[in-house]
């Protein structure tokens, strides 16, 4: 077997949990039409179809900026905003019909492809377009009259969802259509939030021009939860923007994660969701994934997550001093600030190995793939230290441990020290993992 064969089959299967994971849930995902035209949309249209074919439902949202500006600039005319948000006179309202109806033609084309030898062969995607979105005016603001610019009124998401239970991708354009026959010129950005909460979708997705949210010293923040936004704001570290705004009030309103993907990276939305290595920034309605190095503050927070597990037997008793000693091999799993998770690695001094210690996940929080989460993090800290495999002993999470890659092992197998430390009337079992 070639190097490459194993690399593939070493990637196929961490790829596996993942696909698990999203299968049957939906993602709201919105771009431009500078996307559509552009030569990187071929690669968004075949991730998009293994998308669909790995069970997630897809909700695509589209925008006509482009070309509602080239057609502006065309015929000598200005865009006109108010707070940010375009006025829509009645040509340029027959123009983005025009546009998104041009916009919606090919990307169901472009989604209908099916030639052999491509990764759209035996694709065969069912798209579905509509009248889902009713919309009203955006009214007049500061006596300005946004004239056929509207917002969303309400989604018609039991339609949506028949269509995506009929394995079939729905595709919205910015429109609206109102009670009175009338249509709108609705934002894209924030429909797609609309549509994400409607839909209460497991993730919304704008692939965006840039690598993602920047702060002030143009550094990528990998990831932030929406209740920091404000103070982040504030203190000027970030800038305020449609994609940002959008972001936040869905994850107000329950939508878990947003993310936002360069659309000029190839694969970057095959990365960010089959991969631990993610792009771009995630806003997220809650913590849950914030894992970090300990401190001396967190102790208070540790000792009451493991005190339980101790009088239980399931840990070792540890005491205040030593976890202080120790303070630096443990990483914290928060959410909302609150401790709910930790861990330790402790190292050998000529061995390649680590013990995985004291790996505790609040019962409250039991079952999220939060002990997955923590244990992946650990991994990952165990390999950037190029240690060659981890070790856990146990005597309640054998199963566990062995479903997350490790096997059986004996005291033989451990370091020195460990074994002459070894409780023999905890009998607890030990269990290796090579890290690959
Ligand atoms: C082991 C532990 C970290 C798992 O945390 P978690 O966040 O619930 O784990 P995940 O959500 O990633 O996995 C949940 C799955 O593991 C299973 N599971 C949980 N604890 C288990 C155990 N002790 N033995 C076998 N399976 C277990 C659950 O049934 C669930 O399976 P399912 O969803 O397929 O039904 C957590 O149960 C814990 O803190 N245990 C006490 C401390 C401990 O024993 N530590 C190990 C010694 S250092």
């Amino acid at each position: 077997m070639t190097e490459s064969d194993s690399q593939f089959i070493h990637w196929f299967r961490s790829a596996a949990p993942y696909i698990r994971v999203h299968r049957g849930k939906t993602f709201v995902v919105q771009f431009d039409d500078a996307l559509v035209y552009s030569d990187k949309f071929s690669e968004l249209v075949h991730d998009l179809a293994l998308l669909n074919s790995l069970g997630i439902r897809l909700v695509l949202v589209f925008g006509a900026r482009q070309s509602i500006e080239v057609w502006l600039n065309e015929n000598g005319q200005d865009s006109s905003f108010h707070h940010g948000v375009r006025l829509t006179d009645a040509d340029t309202m027959e123009l983005v019909k025009t546009a998104a109806g041009r916009l919606r033609v090919e990307i169901e084309a472009r989604l209908s492809l099916g030639i052999g030898n491509t990764p759209m062969s035996n694709a065969k995607l069912l798209v579905s377009s509509g009248n889902y979105v009713s919309a009203k005016p955006a009214g007049i603001v500061d006596g300005v009259d946004y004239q056929f610019t509207g917002k969303v009124r309400s989604v018609d998401h039991d339609s949506i969802q028949l269509k995506l239970d009929n394995n079939e991708i729905v595709l919205i354009p910015p429109l609206g259509y109102s009670v009175t026959g009338e249509v709108f010129n609705l934002n894209s950005v924030s429909l797609a939030a609309d549509l994400a909460v409607a839909l209460q979708a497991d993730k919304l997705i704008y692939l965006i021009e840039g690598s993602g949210l920047l702060d002030c010293n143009n550094e990528l923040i990998a990831q932030l939860m929406h209740t920091e936004v404000n103070s982040l704001l504030v203190k000027g570290e970030i800038e305020e923007s449609n994609y940002l705004d959008a972001a936040r009030q869905a994850c107000q309103q329950g939508v878990k994660r947003v993310q936002l993907i360069d659309r000029e990276q190839s694969g970057a939305i095959l990365q960010e969701l089959f991969s631990r290595d993610g792009t771009g920034t995630m806003i997220s309605a809650s913590s849950y994934d914030i894992v970090r190095q300990a401190a001396n503050e967190d102790i208070p927070g540790i000792l009451a997550l493991i005190e339980p597990l101790e009088k239980q037997g399931v840990l070792v008793e540890r005491s205040r001093e030593k976890l202080e000693l120790e303070i630096e091999s443990f990483q914290v799993m928060l959410r909302d600030n609150v401790i709910i998770g930790c861990a330790a690695l402790h190292r050998f001094s000529s061995v390649r190995t680590a013990e995985l210690a004291c790996f505790a996940v609040h019962p409250e929080y039991h079952g999220q793939a939060m002990g997955e989460q923590l244990l992946s993090t650990m991994e990952s800290h165990a390999k950037a230290s190029q240690l060659e495999n981890i070790f856990v002993l146990t005597t309640q999470a054998e199963h566990w441990f062995i479903e997350k890659g490790f096997a059986e092992s004996t005291l033989e197998a451990l370091p020195v020290e460990k074994k002459e430390l070894y409780n023999y009337q905890r009998k607890s079992r030990v269990l290796m993992k090579t890290l690959v």
